[in-house]
């Protein structure tokens, strides 16, 4: 059995989840479904990064304790998980003592092997990324200096331990020539080798200044750097330090998903760390997109933060995985408004996949007592063509899905649906009712068949709309495998009456 291990960032604790942190853990139980799908054995990993500066700061100013506040603010976003109908296979918290365990014993395998150096650190620090930066990165507004990122930087100067980053560019390069799809898309994995081949410099891995962090081993005036601490989760999760274990043998390494802006930490340091500890690095890691709100970037000053509660209430679970990933190119950056949600919803879901769904069901219910004929031989060219559609449509569907292009992969089914209704269209069950029943029968029968491959296709983005699909031809949850996609039922089959799965959107205030 083939294992796929999937992790999503794990979330900085100093404010609320909002649609940026929806979209990375949504992204990863579409790929998650998707492989379990295939049979293959799935693990998959999310939870929250609670130490740093930046989550420090945030409990002062909620007049907490730093422990009290990240045990509230983590919450928010394990509850969010389930409310997104992610089906995760863990949580992880930096916070737990399985943690700490496992990132003391990671930085000591540093220790040891040599790469790791006690000095002073003296440059710009940027407490809202949690990141170093070099004074070139930087430009000046009235006297202060800001990242690329827009926050603000300040000077710091204190003694560090560092990682010997620097002796890595050679091998990270090699590394990434060998192995170009361990990142994508392409462009970003352009981004990343030039970054590298622009040369490497140590990296500060401890901080002294402030306390709430992972203690260094054997010098706990130093706590470390919060991106060493967190990347090393994903370890964590799996039983590091024991290699031995069972999760660790059977899904290391991992698939990361991670958005842009945490590309670097991911594809540079995170693998320089791995292979300087003796580890594989990440099978890959896919960088996504940034969503700006009606044109306008998302930010806590502006006030234009999208709460994933407020929409998925407004519109349904499955209509916002749905839109999210059907309207822009997963990796790609994209715009949330309000129109393009309503009009993905009208045109894809309730006008195609809803209507075909709807009337053949309805249409079924109606004249044919709710019993589909099975069908024996399909003999008629229209019949074998919609079909082998289907076939062409589930390789490319698969081919995308495994590049994570998760929007390809989506069109590919709509391609299909919008064949299946010209088809119901062409062969008019409704005329066949009265001039021939066999045939009628044949095409309802084609038409089902397409409905559920279609719905199968579906189910990793719209889970439970396409298990509702599903279950209307008596379809259970242990059948949604994408082995049964060919597989024609053996008996005739009832249809559930159906109840509209997709409403039109008409009021969109
Ligand atoms: N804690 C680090 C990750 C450590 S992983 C070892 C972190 N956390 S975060 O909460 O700031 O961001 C997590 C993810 O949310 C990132 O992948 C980031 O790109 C994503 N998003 C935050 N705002 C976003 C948008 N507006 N749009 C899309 N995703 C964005 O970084």
């Amino acid at each position: 059995m083939t294992s796929f291990y999937i992790t999503t960032p794990i979330y900085y604790v100093n404010d609320k989840p909002h649609i940026g942190h929806a979209y990375t853990t949504i992204s990863c139980d579409i790929l998650s479904r998707y492989n379990k799908l295939l049979g293959n054995d799935v693990y998959f990993l999310t939870g929250t990064d609670e130490h740093g500066q930046k989550v420090e700061k945030a409990a002062l100013s909620a007049n907490l304790e730093s422990q009290d506040f990240v045990n509230k603010m983590s919450k928010n976003f394990k509850d969010l998980v389930s409310f997104l109908n992610c089906n995760i296979d863990d949580f992880i918290r930096t916070t737990e003592n399985r943690h700490i365990i496992s990132a003391q014993a990671f930085w000591k395998k540093l220790l040891d092997n040599n790469q790791i150096y006690l000095s002073n650190y003296e440059g710009w620090y940027s407490i809202r990324d949690e990141a170093f930066y070099t004074e070139n990165e930087l430009t000046k507004k009235n006297g202060d200096y800001f990242a690329p990122s827009g926050s603000k930087v300040e000077w710091v100067k204190e003694e560090s331990y560092f990682f010997k980053l620097s002796q890595w560019q050679d091998k990270l390069i090699k590394y990434y020539e060998k192995n170009p799809n361990s990142i994508l898309p392409k462009t970003r994995f352009n981004e990343v080798l030039s970054f590298i081949k622009g040369g490497l410099n140590d990296l500060s891995v401890s901080r002294t200044t402030f306390k709430w962090g992972i203690p260094v081993p054997n010098n706990t005036n130093h706590v470390m750097y919060v991106w060493t601490d967190a990347l090393i989760n994903y370890l964590t999760a799996i039983g590091y330090p024991d290699q031995n274990n069972k999760l660790f043998k059977k899904f290391w390494p991992a698939i990361h998903i991670v958005g842009k802006d945490i590309l670097r930490f991911h594809s540079v340091y995170w693998p320089a760390f791995l292979m300087a500890a003796d580890l594989e690095p990440p099978k890959r890691v896919f960088a996504h997109g940034w969503w700006t709100n009606e044109g306008q970037k998302i930010s806590k000053s502006i006030g234009n933060i999208i709460d994933p509660y407020e929409i998925v209430d407004k519109y349904g679970i499955d209509q916002i995985r749905f839109f999210l990933f059907r309207e822009v190119p997963f990796g790609n950056d994209g715009d949330f408004s309000k129109d393009a949600i309503a009009q993905r919803i009208n045109s894809d879901l309730s006008n195609n996949f809803g209507n075909l769904v709807q009337r053949i069901f309805s249409f079924i219910a109606k004249n044919c007592n709710s019993i589909i004929k099975k069908t024996i031989n399909i003999s008629i060219a229209e019949d074998k063509i919609l079909l082998e559609f289907s076939l062409k449509k589930f390789d490319n569907y698969m081919k995308y899905m495994n590049k994570q292009e998760i929007d390809k992969a989506i069109k590919e089914v709509f391609e299909l649906l919008s064949e299946a209704n010209i088809y119901i269209d062409k062969q008019a069950p409704w005329n066949l009712k009265k001039t021939n029943t066999e045939r009628m029968h044949e095409v309802l029968y084609v038409a089902t068949e397409i409905i559920k491959r279609s719905s199968l296709l579906l189910y990793p983005i719209m889970p439970s709309s396409c298990e509702k699909i599903l279950s209307l031809i008596n379809y259970k949850k242990i059948d949604i495998l994408f082995q049964n996609f060919e597989k024609f039922p053996k008996n005739d089959i009832h249809i559930d009456n159906p109840s509209p799965i997709f409403p039109r959107i008409e009021n969109n205030d």
